[in-house]
């Protein structure tokens, strides 16, 4: 045995193994002005035109400024443009797509030409090591991100970094200034949710009366008297807010007629007309419209992923995902003979949220008592 054989590596002389996407031990990953002369003579360094880089760096900036400039439009677009009429809601989007289309772009140009015209490149090789990295490696990656950290021009650049912070200020907003609607209108007093809790079927007409059920696309009134098939299913909007898409999307209706005898104990008998019967088209699972009807079975299936209700009782679940019924809206005639809604829908209507159990149990309660 020779004493070869018996040499051990002392752990104070090992030198610590490259590691990926690092510079070997000594060297300057991403060049600055004083470690520009050394990297010259390290291998697999290439650094960058001067002036390229010096030209780079305002193109740079004016990326960010304009992505500053873009997030800005997109919320003043947010605020200032209304939405409810179909041409109203498609300028919004045409404004909030494009100026947030233009200040994510410029954000991201401005980080790809900062990336591949002012950073300095290297060659890296890694070594393959054992799972565990030792300590010393460690030691490597963590003063190497350090120094990369402070190399990477983020420092030294300030026109950069001020053009980054000022574009990535207003960008940051963007999805505060979209949980706005969350404010329930803005109404004072309003509970949160609010908003999610009613549709306008509990309002009233400017002289104060009941809407009215109108056929969705023509918007004419329904006369009971005129809805005297059994097994007819007609698409309703509440008169008044044939073009509101806000308010359609929760409180369009479907209506139904039926035999007397062919309503069953789900479906509230003081809630309908005359064997006419009206529910929230909106599909409890996840909002799709729900209005393909079986007038054998009395099934109404939602097309997105076939959850089906029973209409003639209670619109509850007999098959899908839905996990409830589609609310029902209390119906009756004003004096001319025209549908009128009695009310709002006792529970939400459309997907279920984190509050529902609350309205339901509410409801339901109350459905009981009555
Ligand atoms: S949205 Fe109706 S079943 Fe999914």
């Amino acid at each position: 045995m020779t004493d070869n054989e018996h040499e051990i590596e002392q752990p104070d002389e090992r030198v610590p193994k490259r590691v990926i996407g690092t510079p070997a031990p000594g060297t300057s990953m991403l060049g600055t002005a004083e470690s520009a002369e050394a990297d010259q003579d390290v291998p697999g360094v290439t650094l960058q035109d001067p002036a390229k880089a010096r030209k780079a760096e305002k193109i740079v900036a004016l990326c960010f400024t304009i992505t500053f400039l873009a997030a800005i439009a997109f919320i003043i677009s947010y605020v200032y443009f209304q939405v409810g009429s179909p041409e109203a809601t498609g300028t919004s989007n045409l404004a909030l797509g494009s100026t947030l289309t233009i200040a994510i772009l410029g954000l991201a140009v401005g980080i790809v030409i900062w990336v591949r015209q002012i950073m300095p490149k290297y060659s890296l090789i890694q070594e393959r090591h054992t799972m565990a990295s030792e300590e010393a490696d460690r030691d490597v990656v963590a003063d190497t991100f350090l120094r990369g950290a402070n190399e990477s021009g983020f420092v030294k650049h300030k026109l950069l970094r001020r053009t980054l912070l000022l574009a990535a200020a207003p960008l940051g907003l963007v999805p505060l200034v979209l949980l706005r609607d969350l404010d329930n209108n803005r109404m004072p007093g309003a509970r949160f949710n609010d908003q999610l809790r009613h549709t306008v079927w509990g309002e009233k007409t400017k002289e104060g009366k009941p809407l009215r059920l109108v056929v969705e696309g023509t918007g004419q009134p329904i006369r009971a008297a005129d809805f005297n098939s059994p097994g007819g299913i007609l698409s309703v909007v509440p008169e008044g807010y044939e073009h509101d898409l806000n308010a359609l999307a929760k409180a369009t209706l479907i209506l139904i007629k039926f035999r007397p005898e062919e309503i069953k104990g789900g479906t509230r008998l003081n809630w309908t007309h005359d064997g006419i019967v009206a529910y929230s088209k909106i599909c409890t699972h996840v909002g799709c419209p729900a209005a393909l009807y079986e007038q054998n079975t009395h099934h109404i299936l939602c097309p997105c992923h076939q959850s089906t209700f029973d209409a003639a009782d209670g619109a509850k679940v007999i098959f899908g995902p839905a996990a409830r019924p589609l609310p029902q809206l209390p119906i009756s005639v004003d004096a001319e003979g025209f549908l009128i809604a009695q009310g709002d829908f006792e529970v939400p209507v459309g997907p279920s949220y984190w509050e529902r159990g609350d309205a339901e149990a509410a409801a339901r309660e109350k459905g009981g008592q009555a």
